[in-house]
């Protein structure tokens, strides 16, 4: 397995191909990011907790920018004079969607690489949006589908395996867009905190680069599944853990992180069901639903809004809003948990 990172870039990459290629974009990309920036339920006389409302991206998560980044970076790449452009990558399941639906919205044929484990209402959206699905055991997890996406790549040279996990078109669409909203949404204030769940670990570096130019002090945590922790020495598994986010597993680290952090920041773990139980509470206080890997990451926000003083600010992102069974089953778990803690 290919675990070198490529591509490096000053900045998103240039839309003019694309849009010329491919007029249609151009409605998707006038209603891509610029998401809101929002205080959210925060600890009393602590720091306040900022939240990024990914969900409000046309395809519904924050993968609708690494994808629209990575697509256009495969279009400039391309010489359309030599044949079709046919894109691959592994996913844990927005990134399919993203890609599955750009694809079909432009007529480029489009195979994701996904766990066994992705809901059969993805499935069945990524076959409708005509991608190829490939399933990969769940039990491998991400290496598992990294893996099998490079294997294709190399045995069928027709595919342009994009690698959202290698590919540094990543880290800069959170550096130079994703962060710098964010900059721009503080309003000339500075960010003290910065929390992110890890899926590629692009988000969490990418905005971290952007908001450290204005605060060298910035505290970041990240976030990373019980279940699977990021960096953990154990083998990969097929455990139901909160969406979008793990370790990789046998001491595997995401690349982003080792490479582009100056420090690793320190890892807070969240369960599933502590995720789940939290995406129903958001949902309970504020009428706001949430993902759980949004759920997660404000569970941990907390406590890093906890430990620092009124004024201060800790930011975070909600990468989509998940879906009502993830939050019934939370419902369920933030009731009876609570009882158990009576
Ligand atoms: C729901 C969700 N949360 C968090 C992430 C993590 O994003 P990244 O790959 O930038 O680490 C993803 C990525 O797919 C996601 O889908």
């Amino acid at each position: 397995m290919n675990f070198e990172l490529f591509n490096q870039h000053d900045g998103a990459p240039a839309t003019d191909k694309a849009f010329a290629l491919f007029p249609q974009l151009m409605k998707f990309h006038t209603e891509l990011g610029n998401t809101p920036l929002q205080p959210v339920p925060s600890p009393t006389g602590k720091a306040t907790i900022l939240a990024k409302f990914e969900s409000n991206n046309p395809f519904g998560s924050v993968k609708d920018r690494t994808a629209f980044g990575l697509f256009c970076d495969a279009i400039n790449q391309h010489d359309f004079s030599n044949g079709e452009l046919k894109l691959l990558d592994s996913s844990g399941g927005n990134m399919a969607k993203a890609l599955a639906k750009l694809g079909n919205m432009c007529g480029i044929a489009v195979q994701v690489v996904i766990p066994d484990s992705s809901p059969e209402a993805l499935i069945d959206m990524l076959k409708s949006d005509n991608a190829v699905v490939t399933l990969v055991d769940r039990n491998h997890f991400l290496l598992g589908v990294i893996a099998r996406s490079q294997q294709i790549a190399l045995n069928d040279r027709s595919w342009t395996l994009l690698s959202q996990h290698l590919n540094l078109v990543n880290t800069a669409v959170h550096q130079y867009q994703t962060g710098e909203e964010i900059r721009h949404q503080l309003n000339g204030t500075c960010a003290d905190g910065w929390v992110s769940a890890v899926g590629t670990g692009g988000t969490l570096s990418g905005v971290s680069a952007a908001l450290s130019q204005d605060n060298p002090q910035l505290v970041v945590w990240g976030t990373t599944p019980q279940e699977l922790p990021y960096g953990t020495l154990s083998a990969p598994n097929g455990e139901a853990k909160f969406a979008g986010a793990g370790g990789l597993g046998y001491g595997f680290r995401q690349p982003f992180i080792g490479q582009l952090m100056p420090q690793e920041p320190p890892f807070k773990t969240v369960s599933y069901r502590e995720a789940l139980s939290a995406m129903y509470e958001f949902f309970h206080l504020t009428g706001i639903k949430i993902g759980a890997s949004s759920a997660a990451n404000w569970k941990v926000a907390w406590k890093l809004a906890q430990s620092m003083n009124p004024g201060q600010q800790v930011v975070t992102l909600f990468a989509d809003a998940g879906s009502d069974m993830d939050r019934d089953k939370g419902r369920e778990w933030f009731y009876h948990d609570e009882t158990l803690n009576v």
